[in-house]
């Protein structure tokens, strides 16, 4: 699974920063290609020399030296990355992390990855157990960071506990896991929509929402990645076309009926996040409405509503809805999960700051139809959308 896959591996100033080497040969082994960076105190542990030898790349420590290339060096690792690997992370790397610092190559090219970044604290007992190391390490785990737990044993300190870098062989075998889960939907077809309809009440202008469609393309863009075949239907939105997504662009409710309707049957699973308008003009004027000194009325008729057209028709397919709501959350999500004969609905209180529309961060509780409800802490909406895409796995398996 490692194969070809690019590795970028992160070694902080820890005692464990020695194993790290191992880690970065066996990812050599494995094929994979692997680009170091070295935190300051690292340094002091490995030379740079020893990774730049194993790894077959240059080794990057310090954000201020001249650069080679043009490239902004760390946004161009962030981007470069299909997994970020942080070996071993300690209670420092692990503090600016769940604090959203950034003062060095290490923390900063981390902030800017979109990739997985998975996490191998090793360190002192004391500090492994310390409450507020805890604490961060739990606000990354619900943010989707993945974190290896250490190893019991005797630590260098000579204390004996947990805090123990776990072994290379582990470590790698995690990293490719990864991958493996990361194929979870291969074979299948997945449709999504994103993005908030337009409706035209004239030449000029149109009834939309606040709809950005990031939470839309996050899903279009994971599922993509676990090896689906995937279909977004988005509205207008200013986001670029997720990689390995086909694309269909549209601009009214009808028009997303039609283009959903036509990707339907052969779809496995299908995922509702568009904010479609609920009701359009019935009227279109063909020219631009021209101020005048009284009011204007304007008479709006219902759209067809798309998702309980999927659900009357429904065969084999796994159907989620969202339920974007301002009051009575659960009461008005349950309603729509059944009326709309649903397996799953994502409902968001989009009044709560953090969640909902154009926020990068979202807060949701998810329901099923046999009752069961799940509350997801706040996280970004890449990290939720790799989170529902596991539930709705689940899902499947559960159907097959
Ligand atoms: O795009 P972002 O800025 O990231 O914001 C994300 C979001 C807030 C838009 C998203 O998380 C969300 O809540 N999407 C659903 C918004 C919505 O229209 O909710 P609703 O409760 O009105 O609709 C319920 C479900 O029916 C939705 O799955 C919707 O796509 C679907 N629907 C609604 C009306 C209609 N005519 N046809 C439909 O298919």
């Amino acid at each position: 699974m490692l194969t070809g896959k690019k590795v970028v591996v992160g070694v902080s100033g820890g005692i464990a920063a020695y194993k790290a080497v191992e880690v970065v040969s066996r990812l050599k082994k494995a094929k994979a290609e692997v680009r170091v960076i070295m935190t300051r105190s690292a340094t002091e542990f490995v030379t740079p020399l020893t990774f730049r030898e194993i790894s077959g790349n240059p080794v990057a420590s310090d954000m201020w030296r001249e650069p080679k290339t043009w490239n902004v060096e760390h946004i161009a690792m962030a981007n470069w990355a299909d997994l970020f690997l942080i070996v071993p992370a300690t209670a420092n790397i692990i503090g600016k992390m769940a604090s959203g610092i950034a003062d060095d190559m290490l923390s900063t090219t981390v902030m800017a990855t979109k990739s997985p970044v998975m996490l191998a604290p090793a360190m002192n007992t004391n500090m492994y157990t310390n409450p507020v190391v805890s604490a961060n390490l739990s606000r990354l785990a619900e943010l989707g960071y993945y974190i290896i737990p250490p190893a019991t044993g005797m630590l260098a300190c000579g204390v004996e506990g947990p805090g123990r870098l776990p072994e290379p062989e582990l470590i790698v075998a995690e990293a490719a896991q990864l991958f493996t889960e990361r194929q979870t939907l291969a074979g299948k077809k997945v449709l999504v929509t994103a993005a908030g309809t337009r409706e035209p009440i004239d030449p000029v202008r149109y009834i939309g929402n606040r709809s950005s469609g990031k939470m839309g393309y996050s899903l279009a863009a994971a599922a993509a990645k676990r090896g689906a075949t995937v279909v977004l239907v988005s509205g207008p939105s200013g986001l670029s076309q997720p990689e390995n997504v086909l694309l269909k662009k549209v601009e009214t409710a009808a028009e997303m009926r039609q283009a959903v309707l036509a990707e339907y049957d052969d779809a496995d699973i299908v995922i509702k996040a568009a904010a479609v308008a609920d009701y359009r003009p019935s009227v279109v004027s063909e020219q631009k409405i021209k101020k005048n000194d009284g009011t204007i009325t304007l008479v709006l008729e219902k759209t067809s509503d798309i998702l309980a057209e999927l659900g009357r028709e429904k065969t084999h397919q796994i159907l989620i809805g969202f339920a974007a709501e301002t009051q009575d959350l659960l009461t008005n999500a349950t309603v729509k999960l059944t009326k709309k004969n649903l397996d799953m609905i994502v409902a968001n209180d989009v009044t709560v700051p953090g969640a909902g529309f154009d926020a990068d961060t979202n807060i949701v509780r998810v329901l099923y139809r046999d009752g069961r409800s799940e509350e997801l802490p706040q996280m970004s909406k890449e990290s939720l959308a790799g989170h529902l895409l596991d539930k709705i796995t689940a899902l499947i398996t559960n159907n097959d």
